[in-house]
């Protein structure tokens, strides 16, 4: 059969930020089935490169493709939270670290992992494999829980109609699917007339409760920036504007700038520079790129320096 194959999304870019770094450690923190960790490892044939992710089968993948460089590069089933963790033993501090946030085309496109719209599969949506899958967050939440995931974690305008279209289909034991979920939307938004699916924005928050996402960024990118090097170099890929906002505060706040609330009588935040921004707007795929590989259209790549 053939193996998923993930084509990484602004691969040149990523390699060029971390041209400095490449006589040193890197950590791929979301290595996936190990797209860019490959390009950076040909690239940069001083590098060694520390690979995480929660997914033990996209990580069996990424070993098999990573294989010619088996002496540089290291797997292990890690979160992003472990970083600090994982880097210990290996000298605590990294000269790069990439995040590519979201979801990898394995995951997308295996309907038993239920991630996608598009394939019927069980209410799963887990990384890691495990704790609660979809189905079980679902089968205890509340009308006022899900509405304020789909509309905080979705942007969802209609985030009140479609939870209680879901709540619906599941007290009357009509959802069970991914396409059960999509029908339940549906039954809100009418079917898909243009070319994003309506139902897009509520997998996509529902996803990100289920694995805590955005809840768990902040510390995550923190804590990678202080375990770079001096000149070291974090670089964050997301895809979805609440992502990218998340970084961009939290790299902004990193770098000294106040990101108290507009309006604030006073600076609490208490700015200490540890980085400076290498990014001030994201840098995005060129059209050729989304023709290409139309999963990089919401690209969004920040990147910054420890100072
Ligand atoms: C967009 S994919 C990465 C693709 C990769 N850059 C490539 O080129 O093949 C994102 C990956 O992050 C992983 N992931 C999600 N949450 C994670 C976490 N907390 N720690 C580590 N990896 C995580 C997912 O399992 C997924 O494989």
């Amino acid at each position: 059969m053939p193996q998923p194959c993930h084509v990484p999304v602004l691969v040149q870019q990523v390699v060029e930020l971390f041209t400095p770094c490449a006589t040193g450690l890197l950590v791929d923190a979301t290595v996936g089935l190990g797209g860019h960790a490959e390009a950076l490892l040909s690239a940069f044939p001083q590098m060694h490169l520390v690979g995480l992710d929660v997914d033990g089968q996209a990580l069996e993948l990424a070993r098999q493709r990573l294989a010619p460089f088996a002496r540089r590069a290291e797997l292990i089933q890690a979160s992003y939270q472990q970083l600090a963790e994982v880097l210990g033993p290996r000298g605590g501090k990294a000269a790069g670290v990439l995040f590519d946030l979201g979801v990898s085309s394995l995951q997308l496109d295996t309907p038993e992992r239920g991630f996608s719209f598009r394939l019927a599969g069980p209410l799963d949506m887990r990384f890691a494999q495990q704790g609660p899958t979809l189905a079980d967050i679902l089968a205890s939440a509340t009308e006022a829980q899900l509405t304020f995931w789909l509309a905080t974690w979705g942007e969802e305008k209609r985030a009140s109609a479609i939870a209680r279209a879901i709540l619906r289909a599941r007290d009357e034991g009509r959802l069970c699917s991914t396409t059960d979920l999509r029908r339940a939307v549906w039954s809100v938004t009418g079917p898909k007339r243009g070319p994003i699916d309506p139902a897009t924005r509520t997998f996509q928050a529902l996803r990100m409760v289920t694995n805590r996402e955005l809840v768990d960024l902040p510390a995550a990118l923190e804590t990678a920036v202080k375990a770079l090097q001096p000149a070291g170099r974090v670089v964050v890929l997301a895809y979805h504007s609440l992502e990218d906002r998340v970084v961009k505060t939290t790299l902004r706040r990193l770098s000294g700038a106040c990101v108290c609330p507009p309006g604030s009588l006073s600076c609490t935040c208490t700015p200490m520079p540890l980085v400076k921004l290498l990014t001030r707007k994201p840098v995005t795929p060129s059209p050729e790129e989304v023709h290409a590989n139309p999963r990089a259209r919401s690209a969004k790549l920040r990147a910054a320096e420890r100072l």
